[in-house]
């Protein structure tokens, strides 16, 4: 099943099924990125991301998306000296930040964070979104999140530096002290894996926002509350929620057994197109397994291995793999992170994937507005309010 969003049909009058959760239907052509679900691959303009995982850069990877190529060296120089000039937050952003409660969530914070941005700065966002407020907002988004991260502990946030990069930075901003490359090496590439992945459902939300001539930072608001949800983006924590409650290897098969029983999710497994594994789980796997404590890593494999067996067993034809989110727990708690800060550590990363739909939906802009299937009443008439 397939079709153009807004291309004009009338759902209610063709006998086409329904595509539930628009599964299937095609709702922009973009040369940015691409999942081909059969084969488990994931290509960004062009290179497989096996390519450019632990290759190239988050800098280069977000020069490859927004700019159409990967830099000459002279080229990345000037963009990161732009990038990472971009970093310091207005302090109406940070009033904002010090007047949210120390218990909000983080993902909160940066919807709320990026969302004043847009108002306090509302002149460099108007009007058609461009590069450099693509630049501006990717750079703010790690500050806004650090900034919050040590607000709520009572701490003051720590200004950035220029002379890091965007994974040495942010985890600079986050604690204080220049990381160790064994840190920001493995935070790198997976800002590389998750920096695009198709049309999923928080770029969506970005693309339908700026479909409507709105401004950067309410398509970028919009994506950060998408992604936040469990079925998108906020997998992550509940993972490490799962292996935690699980405790030792000889507690998996009871637990799982109990949530499958109870017909809950595992938080990590099944995807919407890949039909084979996630080769961003693939990867991930790996530098989990070299980045995370040896135990830990020992129990999120037992936990995955019996997770795909029963999932084969209880869902025959399915076809549920290993997503990305089921090692990112791990990886993003090696670097040191808690768990509350995974999803947002994601929207670091994805920013410049939304930015850059942003700015592809610009160029070649179609207000997106869909038909609905209405299944509703047409026949009813209008008592006052004495008589109902
Ligand atoms: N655990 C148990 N069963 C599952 C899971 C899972 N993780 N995922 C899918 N299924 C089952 C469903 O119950 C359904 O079974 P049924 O047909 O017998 O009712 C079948 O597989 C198909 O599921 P759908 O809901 O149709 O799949 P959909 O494409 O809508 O959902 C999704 C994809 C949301 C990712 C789903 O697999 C899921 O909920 N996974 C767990 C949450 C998760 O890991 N989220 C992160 C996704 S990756 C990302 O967005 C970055």
């Amino acid at each position: 099943m397939s079709g153009p969003i807004g291309g004009g049909v009338n759902v209610a009058e063709t006998d086409l099924p329904k595509p539930e959760g628009l599964e299937g239907v095609v709702a922009a052509a973009t040369a940015l990125s691409h999942v081909f679900g059969e084969e488990g691959r994931l290509v960004y303009r062009g290179y497989d991301i096996h390519e450019l995982a632990g290759n190239a850069s988050f800098e280069e990877v977000a020069h490859l998306l927004w700019i159409g190529h990967l830099p000459n060296r002279t080229e990345l120089d000037a963009f990161c000296a732009k990038l990472w000039d971009n970093r310091s937050l207005p302090e109406g952003v940070l009033t904002t930040l010090r007047a949210l409660p120390a218990d909000a969530a983080p993902m909160d914070a940066l919807r709320t964070g990026v969302s004043a941005f847009g108002a306090i700065d509302h002149q460099r966002f108007e009007p058609a979104p461009d590069l450099d407020e693509a630049i501006a907002l990717t750079a703010r988004v790690p500050s806004i999140l650090a900034a919050f991260f040590r607000l709520r502990q009572g701490k003051e946030p720590v200004p950035p530096r220029n002379d890091l990069n965007t994974a040495q930075n942010y985890l600079y901003q986050l604690f204080g002290v220049v990381p160790e490359k064994r840190h920001w090496q493995p935070l790198q590439v997976y800002l590389v894996l998750l920096a695009d992945h198709g049309m999923n459902a928080s770029t969506f939300t970005a693309r339908v926002i700026a479909s409507t001539q709105s401004d950067l930072c309410s398509a970028i608001t919009g994506a950060v509350g998408a992604l936040k949800g469990p079925l998108h983006g906020g997998a992550p924590s509940k993972v490490l929620d799962m292996l935690s409650e699980i405790g030792a290897a000889e507690n998996v098969d009871a637990w799982l057994t109990d949530a499958l029983d109870r017909g809950e999710r595992l938080m990590g497994f099944g995807h919407r197109v890949y039909k084979a594994e996630d080769p961003r789980a693939e990867i991930l796997r790996g530098m989990a397994e070299e980045a995370s404590d040896p135990d830990f890593f020992a129990l999120s494999k037992r936990t995955e291995d019996r997770a795909l067996e029963m999932l084969a067993e209880r869902k025959p034809g399915r076809r549920l793999y290993t997503n990305v989110e089921f090692y990112s727990a791990a990886v993003l708690a090696a670097v040191g992170l808690p768990g509350d800060m995974f999803t947002p550590t994601f929207a670091v990363s994805r920013t410049v994937g939304w930015t850059a739909h942003v700015l592809e939906q610009t160029a070649n802009n179609r207000l997106i507005r869909p038909q609905s299937e209405f299944v509703g009443r047409t026949d009813k008439r209008f008592t006052s309010i004495d008589e109902r």
